[in-house]
């Protein structure tokens, strides 16, 4: 090591390890001031991390959306449930849902092949522009990083876009409760991104419900 030159490629990059390396070596070794060895960046970098998924966009671009199948109905049941937010249906009607709905719903996966997500959706029998996104949940561990949003993405470019040219569907309807940020979040940012609108009233109100359940808003966006 001791005839060797370093001479660190600086990419951008202000490790604290870096610094440190330098630093020290710099110290131990007064000649290396003026004149330091050669070591790569990147090799120092990648030893500490996993290459395969390594950010926010190795990951999304690692996600995978499906149409269900009735094997991923358990997996939608404990998706729901897990949520705490969801009012959880029976597990058969997931099994069902995945067998009769599939086609209008979606089931994202991680890159380790786990499902992560979910919408269940459907054509309303009397208004096919309408596709009703019914629920979207996403594994808490996996939140914040788009994939509702992409889920949504996706679902609405199956249904309603160039890969359905003779779809009737024109518009997305959902509702949701007051109170959950998230959800409304995630549509008015669907909306945005596809450059439209979204039309908010209450469909069922709170006194509808037998059991204390919160007043629904309807949330309609037409797709252009
Ligand atoms: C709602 C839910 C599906 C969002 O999943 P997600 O993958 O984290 O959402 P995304 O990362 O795609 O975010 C979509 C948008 O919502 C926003 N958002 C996400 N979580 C949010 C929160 N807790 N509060 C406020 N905004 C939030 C994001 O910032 C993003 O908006 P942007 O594009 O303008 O930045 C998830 O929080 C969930 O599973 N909640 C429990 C089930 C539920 O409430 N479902 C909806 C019932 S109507």
């Amino acid at each position: 090591m001791s005839d060797q030159k370093l001479v660190v490629a600086v990419t951008g990059t202000t490790l604290p390890c870096f610094r440190r390396l330098t630093q020290f070596s710099a110290l131990r070794n007064p000649a290396w001031r003026c004149n330091p060895p050669i070591l790569s960046v990147s090799s120092l970098c990648m030893t500490s991390a996993r290459p395969e998924i390594t950010s926010p966009e190795a990951a999304s671009d690692a996600d995978s959306f499906d149409v269900p199948g009735v094997e991923d109905g358990a997996a939608i049941w404990r998706l729901a449930r897990d949520s705490k937010t969801l009012d959880l249906n029976s597990s058969y009607s997931y099994l069902l849902w995945c067998r009769d709905f599939a086609r209008t719903s979606v089931i994202a996966r991680s890159a380790d092949g786990e499902p992560a997500g979910f919408i269940t959706g459907y054509v309303r029998p009397d208004e096919p522009r309408a596709l009703v996104v019914w629920q979207v949940a996403v594994d808490a561990a996996q939140r914040g990083r788009g994939l509702a949003g992409r889920m949504l993405d996706h679902l609405a470019d199956r249904v309603a876009g160039d890969a359905e040219p003779g779809s009737p569907v024109r518009e997305i309807e959902t509702t949701i409760t007051a109170d959950n940020a998230a959800s409304i979040a995630l549509f008015s940012a669907f909306a945005r991104r596809r450059g439209t609108s979204v039309e908010r009233r209450v469909l069922f109100d709170d006194a509808l419900f037998p059991d204390g359940h919160p007043a629904e808003e309807l949330h309609r966006i037409p797709l252009h």
